[in-house]
């Protein structure tokens, strides 16, 4: 009889340099480990983290990766990726000064839903390749260019079939709270994500909401969000980015997973985020491109909220799926590269409600690692978005990526 074992796949990396486990917490400490140390790795899970030489005993499989600082892999907690179309005339105009107002969502989602599923498939699957290829091991994508209930379950199944090919893990969010259809208004739209929801709920993983006061107003907000957790999704709202609402303070009250954007909340609204379990996502891309409001971000940090990072990778507002480059910019907008890192690891997983399986590099977590093609983490303050993985793994598996 072959004893059980035997079938056990273990392999190490070991490395010289810096390794950023991360901690669990509040504390965003980074943990970090001064080479030589070890990751012992079990069926694609972290089976021990230590300092010091490989000794005998440790499994022979064992990949060097010499001086490169090594992470978690980055985890993307907040997506709009899958869509057609082009408007990068509204960045121009923007950047001339005329102000964002959501209304070219509009744009976007005719285009969507002309296009061919193989020619989504292509336009998802590439932007999903090149999260991958900048160190994005985890990444959630939301669907919202639809819309009507056909086109939204047509963007979630595609999500899947873009994502299927591909090593990272997808977390699927349902956003047909994005924008209201032509000929529509916020309250049908509001009635008809609810009743979409039945056809809807086994394709996606969590419901979000584009709360705005002229769009999705709190009331239907809240309608929306208990609806989606009736049906076994995790919740997640757009709070108070053009306007302040009060959506984090409801996103807190429902116990949501996470409120993202922030740009025009309150310290008072950061305070009260630091005393739910409620994770604030601060997507500093948009944030800065869209020149209105700032997250209060030191009253976030200093209070102990729970903080992640996300590109916002979406076709309207800012389009780079690249988590460095998003941690680059939370450090033009305040954040220390440190808090910024574990914002977009293990803060991230947290945000997307899987703390326990990805966003550290500790027993039992799944082993998603990246080492850098740098020594220290300050090169992402230093060089936004041009740190790159030298090597990775996602559940112990070494991925190859185009870069
Ligand atoms: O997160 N705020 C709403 N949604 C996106 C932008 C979507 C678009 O303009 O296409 C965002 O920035
Ligand atoms: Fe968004």
């Amino acid at each position: 009889m072959v004893a059980a074992d035997a079938l056990v796949i273990r392999h190490a990396v070991t490395g010289s340099g810096r390794l950023l486990p991360m901690t669990a917490g509040r504390s965003r400490a980074n943990g970090a480990i001064d080479g030589p140390w070890v990751v012992l790795i079990e069926d694609g899970l972290v089976r021990e983290v230590r300092q010091g030489p490989l000794r005998d005993g440790d499994p022979a499989d064992v990949v060097d990766v010499g001086a490169a600082l090594c992470t978690p892999g980055l985890v993307d907690p907040h997506t709009h990726l899958c869509f057609a179309g082009d408007r990068s005339d509204e960045a121009a105009a923007r950047s001339r000064g005329e102000r964002y107002t959501g209304g070219g969502i509009l744009r976007t989602v005719a285009a969507t839903s002309a296009a061919t599923d193989e020619t989504l498939v292509r336009l998802t699957q590439g932007r999903l390749a090149r999260a991958l290829a900048s160190g994005t091991t985890t990444i959630e994508v939301k669907s919202g260019y639809g819309l009507v209930a056909e086109q939204e379950l047509r963007l979630l199944r595609l999500i899947g079939v873009a994502a299927g090919p591909l090593p990272l893990r997808v977390v699927r969010t349902f956003l047909g709270a994005h924008a209201v259809p032509v000929g529509s208004s916020p309250a049908a739209q509001t009635q008809a994500v609810i009743d979409a929801l039945l056809r809807i709920a086994t394709d996606a993983d969590q419901i979000d909401v584009f709360c705005e006061p002229t769009l999705f107003d709190l009331g239907m907000t809240r309608a929306i969000l208990e609806a989606g957790r009736r049906h076994g999704l995790g919740l997640r709202l757009h709070a108070d980015q053009l306007r302040r609402s009060g959506a984090a303070l409801l996103g807190a009250e429902l116990g949501a997973l996470s409120v993202d954007h922030l740009e025009r909340a309150t310290d008072t609204d950061a305070r009260a985020l630091a005393d739910s379990d409620t994770v604030a996502t601060i997507v500093p891309g948009p944030t800065m491109l869209l020149r209105g409001g700032r997250p209060p971000i030191e009253a976030l940090l200093t209070s102990g909220a729970l903080v992640a990072i996300g590109s916002d990778a979406n076709a309207g507002t800012f389009g780079e799926p690249s988590m460095p480059l998003a941690i680059g910019l939370a450090v033009m907008l305040g954040f220390a590269v440190e808090d910024a890192l574990w914002a977009a690891t293990a803060g991230a997983a947290r945000s997307l409600g899987l703390a326990d399986r990805v966003g550290r590099i500790a027993v039992g977590m799944s082993a998603d690692i990246v080492a850098w093609d740098v020594q220290h983490e300050g090169a992402f303050a230093m060089r936004p978005g041009g740190v790159a993985p030298a090597a990775m793994w996602i559940a112990g598996v070494p991925v190859r990526t185009a870069a």
